[in-house]
């Protein structure tokens, strides 16, 4: 179990932040940005710690996720921002993963939370299909699954090697995202919850999945509970996303359909997502990767991360800033203050002071 942190230091937050690598800290300085707007504006009691680990610190001395910047966070942070990981100088990623998996699974963010909402027309990929189409929240388990890290290789480069990584699936780690969607829906407003599991194929594992999202649906009879298997979600997004509000499904599955997700509300550089475990420290982060192609050049998307801080301050107590930064990013689009990618000609940096400037 975590120790539960301290109530108040000084009485100010603490967001702890990673800029990460490749675009991480082109996009993370205009979340900083924002952040920092925001608390001279409104005098938000937030202080913002920056943390030195990523590839750089990891070709300098070899330390990916150290005990002590593990037990900082744990201990006396309220959240922290993520820019994104990985550096073709590290071919094998493993400091990312630790990082990554260190927050996800060390601070048990059981909840990683992805709203799929598009947030203008010209955004929108599908033929026939408008904005207002698609608006959806994905609760993806976070902490186990085929990510749990269990397995591994046996006769290794042979013909007859062997290479194995277990999907690990615990009643208390279903039960609770399930939960956590079905509140969510509940505070929300929502009518319905999809689960999307691939229980034809993995009658255990997903067995499991089955029995509980209909046992913890029973507890909200006020919510519709549908069931879809994980290959016919893909085909029902693509088709006609409108029916869906919330869907839960395992680590994997939510990983892959938060990508499609992603192209549906026009690209990786619009998808903001939460890591949280309900009242304890959280993470926040574009669900985009580090882009290396993209590094230094001024072209990455920062409105993916500005969404993942309005999804932290609402974390932090200030839900309603969460609703401004999507009105401004939707203004921005609709403006074509934005970068290419989403329809504009500004750069990174541009897209986010004009941005600052209309808060
Ligand atoms: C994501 C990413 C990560 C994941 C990778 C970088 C390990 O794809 O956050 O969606 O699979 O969770
Ligand atoms: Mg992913």
């Amino acid at each position: 179990m975590l120790a539960s942190r301290p109530v108040a230091r000084n009485g100010k937050k603490t967001v702890a932040v990673i800029a990460g690598d490749g675009i991480g800290p082109e996009v993370v300085r205009v979340g900083v940005g924002v952040l920092e707007r925001l608390i001279e504006l409104r005098g938000y009691p937030i202080e913002i710690v920056p943390l030195d680990v990523g590839a750089e610190r990891y070709l300098r001395d070899g330390t990916s996720w150290p005990p002590a910047i593990a037990r900082f966070v744990r201990e006396q942070c309220d959240a922290v921002l993520l820019g994104a990981l990985g550096d073709p100088r590290v071919p094998d990623l493993g400091y990312a993963r630790d990082i990554l998996f260190g927050l996800r699974q060390g601070l048990d963010l059981y909840c990683n939370i992805r709203p799929v909402v598009c947030l203008h027309d010209r955004l929108m990929p599908l033929r026939g299909r408008r904005a207002a189409d698609c608006n959806f929240v994905v609760f993806r388990e976070n902490t186990e699954g085929i990510y749990a890290g269990i397995g591994g290789t046996l006769r290794r480069d042979g013909i007859d090697e062997i290479a194995i990584n277990e999907d690990v699936n615990t009643r208390r780690g279903v039960e609770r995202i399930v939960r956590a969607a079905f509140d969510w829906a509940r505070r929300h407003g929502k009518r319905r919850v999809h689960m999307a599991d691939k229980s034809n194929a993995m009658p255990h594992a997903h067995g499991l999945w089955h029995r509980c999202f209909f046992e913890v649906a029973a507890d909200y009879p006020d919510i519709e509970a549908r069931h879809l298997y994980i290959d016919a979600l893909c085909y029902e997004l693509v088709r006609d996303p409108s029916p869906f509000e919330v869907i839960v499904t395992c680590n994997l599955f939510g990983d892959i359909v938060t990508d499609l997700g992603a192209a549906l509300q026009g690209g990786l550089g619009m998808a903001a997502s939460a890591n949280v475990h309900p009242g304890r420290v959280s993470m926040f982060e574009p669900v985009h990767g580090s882009a290396p192609p993209l590094a230094g050049r001024d072209l990455a998307n920062p409105f993916a991360t500005v969404l993942s801080v309005g999804m932290m301050l609402s974390h932090l107590g200030w839900p309603e800033e969460e609703v401004r930064l999507v009105e401004l990013v939707r203004n921005a689009i609709e403006a074509g203050r934005c970068t290419p990618d989403v329809g504009g000609s500004l750069g990174t940096r541009a897209a986010g002071e004009a941005l600052i400037a209309a808060l």
